[in-house]
């Protein structure tokens, strides 16, 4: 079938939903998920979001965005961290005025809480910035911003995933979706997409993210030539259940938890002596694996211990509930008297599609594509640089998905219907056909795990240019297998074989830019630390990392970074 809509958004978490709101009502305005919407990877957000409101303790926006540029060891644009930080408050107050149940300080406030990298005072010592709702603040904002979107007509697609962008001239004229209740196949014809279809953790073998997060709108947008920015900063949240990845949020060291090694040692004070447990991500997740490395993991293995014992049952249940119950669940666990073994998980890209940050994507020469634009993880604004905060994320998917819905609203007075290509769908029926009729072949169970385990083996925590290479030398391997790949259902109704077969090329190609944008960072930045190039080095690589498709492979570039307040300086906790 072909629909038609002003505006197309791909993707129904905080940052798709927060543009619709902007857009519905004033444009046809039609959102595709490829999950039930309200099941979509913001609703895990466990920890809450940043904003200095000063309702526990004194706070500036000037802390926060200080922090955020610090954070990001010195990559993320300034200009951007600056509006993202001011803007911060104002998003929070909607978020409650639209009935989001936050936490509450004794005299009815939203309470804050500490978190990683947040700080008193330019870094000296942790601030109570996190505003949340216990433990599932994703989950409720999620909630409340579908009903927002329901109640304003939004019209939804469900369970419809995008299978390629349709672009004619330099410009957006829709995209294809399959309908995965039918398996039929449609073309969306529009004026303007937002792509806001999260991130891609699923490249790695052990993460916190969602099934469903699998960079298809950065894949997608790659495809069709469009740069990815940053790729090789990928971030390894500290706190995963050992063996699953799934999320224990840093909340739980907000309030009070202490990591632990093997002989019990609270080993943060080592590393961060400040802040300590509260410092940013990448040096948490460092440490552990430093600990690892060096024998202390519990019992010589690979986890540490998360230790929440001391902070009593009232405040579990009233704060960190559903980790609590996560433990209980996967593991047996009373986290009131008994320590959970956690260790990093892959958590949250901070590269994706180069967009500015009024959300308009950007070819290489800066210049926005006309109808197109990407808001939340699977974009980069430049916003996080080489790591992102905790709570940071939620904050940016509403305060710079509102901006793209603002920005959209702009552009469609001037932005022209223009006629598809003659067979829009034919290239995704084609791809279909050829993967039913393939009578055997290569399994993409098989291919995919494969490439979890070079890329978590060779390309996570720990670099060298011999890890990298050896990962591109396997992915490119994989990516030849991922051309003879058989699938075993082929039905119309619910067809995970087949969506799975197709993802795997997405997965596969954003693999290749990750590792190559890596290799091109020879420098220990953020996330991206080289055993190689232990050093940060501002006079070759203070700036950012563009990756384009070609013929030829990806071709990697590099743009310069913002910088207006704060200079850089060394980073230390
Ligand atoms: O630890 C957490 O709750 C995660 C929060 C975030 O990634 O922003």
């Amino acid at each position: 079938m072909i629909f038609k809509h002003d505006v197309i958004i791909v993707g129904a978490g905080l940052a798709g939903l927060r543009a619709a709101m902007e857009v519905a009502g004033a444009a046809d305005t039609a959102l595709l998920s490829k999950v039930y919407p309200t099941r979509s990877h913001s609703g895990a957000a466990q920890g809450g979001i940043a904003a200095a409101l000063g309702n526990e303790e004194e706070d500036f926006w000037e802390w926060h965005m200080y922090d955020t540029i610090k954070g990001g060891d010195y990559v993320a644009d300034q200009d951007v961290a600056e509006i993202l930080a001011k803007d911060a408050p104002r998003a929070v107050y909607e978020l409650e005025h639209m009935g989001v149940p936050f936490n509450r300080t004794p005299e009815g406030k939203i309470a804050q809480r500490a978190f990683g990298g947040h700080t008193r005072g330019f870094g000296k010592a942790p601030v109570k910035r996190a505003c949340y709702a216990a433990d599932r603040s994703g989950r409720v904002i999620l909630d409340t911003l579908y009903f927002e979107g329901v109640r304003k007509g939004l019209k939804i697609y469900p369970e419809f995933h995008m299978l390629d962008l349709v672009m004619k001239d330099n410009r957006v004229v829709g995209l294809v979706a399959y309908e995965l209740a039918t398996g039929e196949v449609h073309f969306f014809h529009c004026r303007a997409v937002l792509l806001a279809t999260g991130g891609y953790g699923k490249v790695f073998k052990t993460t916190s993210n969602a099934f469903a997060s699998t960079g298809d709108g950065v894949f997608l947008a790659y495809r069709a030539g469009i740069p990815l920015e940053d790729m090789e900063f990928v971030q390894f949240h500290p706190t995963g259940i050992y063996g699953l990845g799934v999320l224990i949020s840093e909340a739980a060291r907000g309030e009070g938890g202490i990591l632990r090694n093997h002989q019990g040692e609270r080993f943060m004070e080592r590393y961060a002596p400040t802040i300590k447990d509260l410092a940013a991500r990448d040096v948490v997740s460092r440490a552990i694996a430093t600990e690892i490395l060096e024998g202390r993991g519990i019992n010589g293995r690979d986890y540490v211990h998360l230790d929440l014992t001391h902070l009593g049952e009232k405040k579990l249940a009233e704060k960190l509930s559903d980790i609590t119950s996560f433990v209980k669940i996967y593991l047996g666990i009373d986290a009131a008297t008994e320590l959970i073994p956690v260790a990093p998980t892959c958590h949250y890209m901070m590269g994706g599609i180069q967009a500015g940050s009024h959300g308009r994507v950007l070819d290489t020469e800066q210049n926005p594509i006309p109808g197109l634009y990407a808001a939340g993880e699977c974009s980069c604004l430049s916003l996080h640089g080489a790591n992102r905060l905790g709570c940071n994320s939620l904050l940016d998917l509403v305060v710079f998905g509102r901006r793209a819905g603002t920005s959209i609203l702009q552009d469609l007075k001037h932005l022209s219907w223009d006629d598809p290509p003659a067979h829009p769908m034919k290239e995704v029926q084609d791809r279909i056909r050829s993967l039913k009729e393939r009578k055997s072949g290569e399994k993409h169970g098989r291919i995919r795990s494969a490439m979890q385990e070079t890329m978590t083996r060779n390309c996570s925590i720990f670099r060298t240019e011999q890890s990298l290479s050896q990962a591109l030398a396997e992915v490119r391997a994989l990516k030849q297998q991922a051309g003879r790949v058989a699938i075993d259902n082929l039905g119309t109704r619910f067809n995970t074989d087949l969506l799975e077969a197709l993802e795997l090329e997405y997965l596969l190609g954003l693999a290749e830019t990750i590792v190559v944008s890596a290799l091109g960072r020879k420098e220990s930045r953020g996330a991206h630390f080289r055993d190689d190039y232990p050093e940060r080095n501002d006079d070759d690589y203070l700036k950012h990392t563009l990756v384009q498709r070609t013929d030829d492979g990806p071709q990697v570039s590099t743009k310069p970074v913002t910088i207006t307040i704060y200079p850089p300086k060394p980073r230390t906790y």
